[in-house]
């Protein structure tokens, strides 16, 4: 994303939130793996929309018509010293040099300023509840403000959720942002392949996990979400990421894994026969799940709302099911009794962008949400049936079966961003047995 980008956002969230207003966003604090080691630092995905920076002890804030400065920083100072370990900072300097903040300050000042930022602001936005330790923070100025006793209608006044406005902003994609979601799913499609030209009976699951992470890698990627590489059993186990068993012939393998590209998530999801060839009962539930598939995706329009996908996937899979004896009755009040989710417990998808499970809300008031141009959204139904499924023949234990794929809604339908993996049964034997 380039600079001009980040500064239109935050220009658009000023708009939207108007003069008296003061936005607060804190950075993604960094985190203790264990003792003095650390997980990889990933910034909050809130505070990268709008800024691009990307350190973690930092806050953000948006005073919109402010005339001094409308845009301030508060980062860690430089420490040469620090900086010899860690790596370089940016400093306030840098804040406001090569990361567009007008004005910039060093974080260990924030206490002293920040309630002066306040002070003339009748509302504050900020995400309330989502860091508890920011939320004590937030309290701790506005108390400040309190207790100097400026009473006299010049402190805040009202707290507003930030997130209901931001988040809106983040659902719809652009330009630059569709690019990076088109190579996070590219790179996504290319892990599979390999991992599926890989794929044999006797090899352990985490094997292949290294497949998919190192095609991630030498793309400049990281995983988007820890990848659900489970066989037999394991397939059906929803978030399964152990990925510790050893393959054998004749089992099923869910592969459930994405990248994520400058930011930007894809999350796609195949299942395989281990030995490279369906087995009949196999065959069929992955059927019933592709047929499913596509009729979800036929609905992902902008004529459509948010549920017409899911709609048509229990609609295909409760018939498929009935079809195969594993659900008994007429279709329609199976689908009314939600008889389906003995086999398919969650939904059909979900939005999709810097988060792997993306903000924006589904329902409008009591209306489910319109499908729109450039938003992004998976689509990925499944059936599992865990070995012991009470009333299920035992030639059905053990598979487990979803597909998902990357869609964004265009102006007259939607593109699927993943299609570069195989999804049909013919060719992904061929591929698995060298054909392709
Ligand atoms: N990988 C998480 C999901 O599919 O929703
Ligand atoms: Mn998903
Ligand atoms: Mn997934």
């Amino acid at each position: 994303m380039t600079p001009a980008e980040f500064a239109r956002r935050r220009r658009q969230l000023m708009r939207m939130i108007g003069s008296g207003g003061i936005a607060i966003l804190p950075a993604a604090p960094e985190k203790i793996r264990n003792r003095d080691t650390t997980y990889p630092f990933r910034q909050d995905s809130d505070f990268i929309y709008l800024t691009g920076f990307d350190e973690p002890d930092a806050v953000a804030v948006l005073i919109p018509g402010r005339a001094h400065a409308e845009y301030i920083l508060f980062c860690r100072e430089r420490d040469p010293s620090r900086e010899t370990w860690d790596g370089p900072r940016a400093g306030p300097d840098g804040a406001q040099a090569d990361h567009g903040a007008d004005d910039a300050f060093p974080i260990s000042d924030i206490d002293e300023i920040l309630p002066g930022l306040m002070e003339h602001c009748e509302r504050v936005y900020y995400t309330m509840g989502a860091h508890p330790d920011f939320d004590t923070q937030v309290m701790g100025w506005f108390d400040g403000l309190r207790n100097r006793g400026q009473s006299d209608g010049l402190i805040p006044r009202e707290f507003v959720a930030l997130d209901h406005l931001l988040h809106d902003m983040r659902l719809y994609k652009s330009r630059g942002e569709i690019g990076a979601m088109r190579k996070a799913a590219r790179i996504a499609a290319a892990a599979h392949k390999k991992l599926m030209a890989a794929c044999r009976p006797g090899i352990m699951e985490y094997e292949l996990e290294a497949e998919l992470l190192y095609e991630f890698k030498r793309n400049g990627c990281d995983t988007a979400y820890q990848p659900i590489v489970g066989s037999g059993p394991n397939s059906c186990i929803l978030h399964y990421v152990q990925n510790n068993r050893r393959m054998e012939d004749g089992e099923m393998l869910l592969v459930d894994a994405g990248c994520e590209y400058r930011g930007y998530a894809s999350d796609v999801t195949r299942s395989i026969p281990v030995n490279g060839r369906f087995s009949k009962e196999q065959k069929a539930i992955y059927q019933v799940v592709l047929d499913a598939q596509k009729a979800a995706i036929e609905k992902v329009s902008p004529h459509n709302h948010w549920n017409e996908p899911h709609d048509a996937a229990v609609k295909t899979i409760t018939r498929g099911l009935v079809k195969l004896g594993l659900l008994k009755g007429r279709v329609p009040s199976l689908i009314k009794s939600a008889a389906y989710k003995k086999f398919f417990m969650h939904r059909t998808g979900h939005w999709l962008g810097m988060d792997v499970h993306d903000v924006g809300d589904y329902r409008v008031g009591e209306e489910w949400r319109h499908l729109e141009a450039s938003m992004v959204m998976t689509v990925e139904p499944g059936i599992y049936i865990s070995p012991g499924t009470r009333g299920v023949a035992r030639k059905w234990w053990g598979i487990g079966v979803r597909i998902e794929d990357d869609v964004l809604i265009t102006k007259n339908g939607c593109e699927v961003l993943s299609r570069d993996v195989p999804r049909e049964i013919a060719d992904i034997e061929a591929l698995m047995s060298g054909g392709i």
